[in-house]
């Protein structure tokens, strides 16, 4: 029965709260903005959407430090706000995940404020991961772990009950432990007071009728006891920028384990989180119902695809982020690999491949692929950088996501990716908000280029964002002729395309079906079968060659990232989809 679940097939589209569609004019993205637009995805023909964090936050890390699970920041709404823009997508057919970020809190949560007030050995600093510092007077550090953002991963606090967090290391008191941002503590989940509030909070939302949660940092929730030194840098969102690509050792295959990452106890976090789920899940008269099946898709940068897959047993998740597709270099020999071990994966124990080409904390695809092939994936562009070929890149981004969408299981797409656009690259310094920026030193520029405002209207203030002229990033002038409106309807437009995708793989079923390479094309192409239940086959070609290749005989082309040559052929850097 669950071979028909929708989020086994299902396209899942990420809001970024913050830039989506801004109802009030302050320049900030927002719920009521959100409810508003909803219908645009339903013509766009998703299924679902994913929210990034609404909830109070004092937006240390654009809302991923959270004070309070159980609200809405006045930022985004209120909590009635929230309850419309469900009602309005469950109206429209359209499912809602939200964003839950367990591994740490703010530092305005009131737990951590409450810890610091009570001082060392307190229960209220056992919900948390403070420890005395090492040397003289305990001010060094208690391990040398780095933050994911750069710079080192504890902060020093006052000796006395202040809630003055400080990273002054003559502050006397002990040391608390962050991997992201100082403003964000990280939870001890050894501790069962973490792991009672987490269980409720997931209540809290799907009695509101939520349909699941994205799980932020999914491998971190559990460190190894004794919080060991690690000499090694903390990359969670992939490359270590520094390595050459073929030197790129991926966290799982080193000699040891990173004591902060994918450690054997977060899985019986998510299966106690599983039970919880599937108690809500509706059952109609004929037993098991899988159309409404509340879900669990963990954000786990952990590799290999098999450490991926223990996250999705099928009493833990539902889906796993697939990072390694996302990274894949435009190579059609590195893209068939990934797309087998992606799939087989899956297959082991049971769930859904899922793909991804973007999302809030990487290059936006358009700009990724019109680097160099072989560039190691930059944590940002900025004024200064390499630039990318923004022609190439969207012509590879449509072909990478033609070819994406035909593949078999669940896709995520990002915000905005519909409409091509391209990171913002050439923003001032000074107007990045990403705390990597600083916390690396100036050296990542970070991710605010993937986030910047979506443009509605071309020829609009804020490009149609909202009511204003405000937008709390700058938008890049190319995003005007990008806009919604110049492309509803615009032949061969990048949206039209996207719109086009998404219908024939809702009546091809491609999700559903399943995969079979095909043979005689040349080593630069992508090319195979994807057949459906009742033998329908669909067959796609992508072409990575510098020759354009010909299209099966007695196939007629259902649609194509691009022109073809004027003989039907498929020409470099395009897909096509076909039928028999
Ligand atoms: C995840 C989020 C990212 C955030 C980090 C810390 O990786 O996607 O945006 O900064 O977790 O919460």
């Amino acid at each position: 029965m669950t071979g028909s679940a929708w989020w086994r097939h299902a396209v899942i589209y990420q809001i970024y709260p913050r830039s989506w569609a801004d109802g009030d004019g302050d320049g900030i993205g927002d719920l009521l903005g959100i409810t508003a637009r909803l219908p645009y995805l339903r013509d766009l023909g998703v299924d679902a959407v994913w929210l990034s964090p609404f909830y109070p936050s004092p937006q240390a890390d654009a809302g991923y430090d959270v004070a309070d699970y159980r609200d809405v920041d006045p930022l985004f709404g209120t909590l009635a706000d929230a309850d419309t823009l469900l009602a309005t997508a469950h109206e429209l057919g359209l499912k809602v995940i939200l964003d839950l970020v367990p591994n740490h809190s703010s530092d305005e949560h009131e737990w951590f404020r409450a810890a610091l007030d009570a001082g060392p050995g307190s229960p209220e600093r056992a919900r948390y991961l403070f420890r005395d510092g090492r040397g003289h007077a305990g001010d060094l550090p208690p391990n040398n772990w780095k933050s994911v953002f750069g710079g080192p991963a504890w902060t020093r606090v006052r000796s006395t009950g202040s809630t003055d967090g400080s990273t002054d290391s003559s502050t006397g008191g002990q040391w608390y432990l962050h991997l992201f941002d100082a403003r964000q503590p990280d939870f001890n989940w050894d501790n069962p007071q973490v792991r009672a509030e987490f269980e409720d909070v997931l209540r809290f939302w799907l009695d509101r009728g939520v349909d699941g949660f994205r799980v932020d940092v999914a491998h971190g929730l559990v460190k190894e006891s004794g919080l060991a030194d690690w000499d090694e840098p903390l990359y969670l969102l992939g490359d270590d920028p520094g390595a050459p690509p073929a030197e790129k050792v991926p966290h799982a295959h080193r000699s040891r384990r990173a004591p902060m990452w994918d450690q054997k106890g977060v899985h019986e976090i998510y299966r106690a989180w599983r039970r919880i789920l599937s108690s809500y899940n509706p059952v109609d008269a004929d037993g098991y119902s899988g159309d409404n099946d509340r879900i669990l898709v963990a954000e786990a940068w952990v590799a290999p695809q098999a450490r991926v897959a223990r996250y999705v047993r099928d009493d833990e998740m539902h889906q796993a982020f697939n990072f390694d597709f996302l990274q894949t270099q435009w190579r059609a020999g590195d893209l068939r690999d990934v797309i087998t071990t992606s799939l087989a994966a899956g297959d082991s124990v049971g769930a859904p491949t899922t793909w991804v080409l973007s999302n809030h904390d990487v290059v936006r695809h358009a700009s990724r692929l019109g680097l160099p092939v072989g560039t190691t994936r930059p944590h940002g562009i900025g004024i200064g950088d390499p630039q990318p070929d923004a022609v190439l890149g969207l012509r590879r981004a449509r072909a990478a996501t033609a070819l994406m969408l035909s593949l078999p299981g669940s896709a995520y797409l990002y915000q905005g990716e519909e409409l091509g656009l391209p990171d913002s690259t050439d923003m001032p310094d000074d107007v990045r908000q990403d705390p990597t920026w600083p916390r690396s030193g100036h050296v990542e520029r970070g991710r605010d280029g993937a986030r910047v405002p979506m443009p509605w209207q071309g020829d609009q203030p804020s490009y149609g964002f909202g009511p204003s002229e405000k937008t709390w990033l700058p938008q890049p002038a190319s995003y005007a002729a990008l806009a919604v409106d110049r492309q509803l309807g615009a032949p061969g437009s990048t949206l039209e395309l996207y719109r086009a995708l998404l219908a024939v793989r809702r009546e091809r079923a491609l999700g559903a079906g399943s995969l079979s390479w095909l043979a005689g094309y040349s080593e630069d192409v992508v090319a195979f079968v994807n057949t459906k239940a009742n033998s329908e086959r669909s067959l796609v070609v992508t072409n990575l060659g510098a020759e354009p290749v010909a299209v099966p005989t007695g196939t007629t082309v259902l649609l194509s990232s691009g022109p073809l040559t004027p003989d039907g052929r498929v020409p470099t850097d395009t897909t096509v989809w076909l039928t028999e």
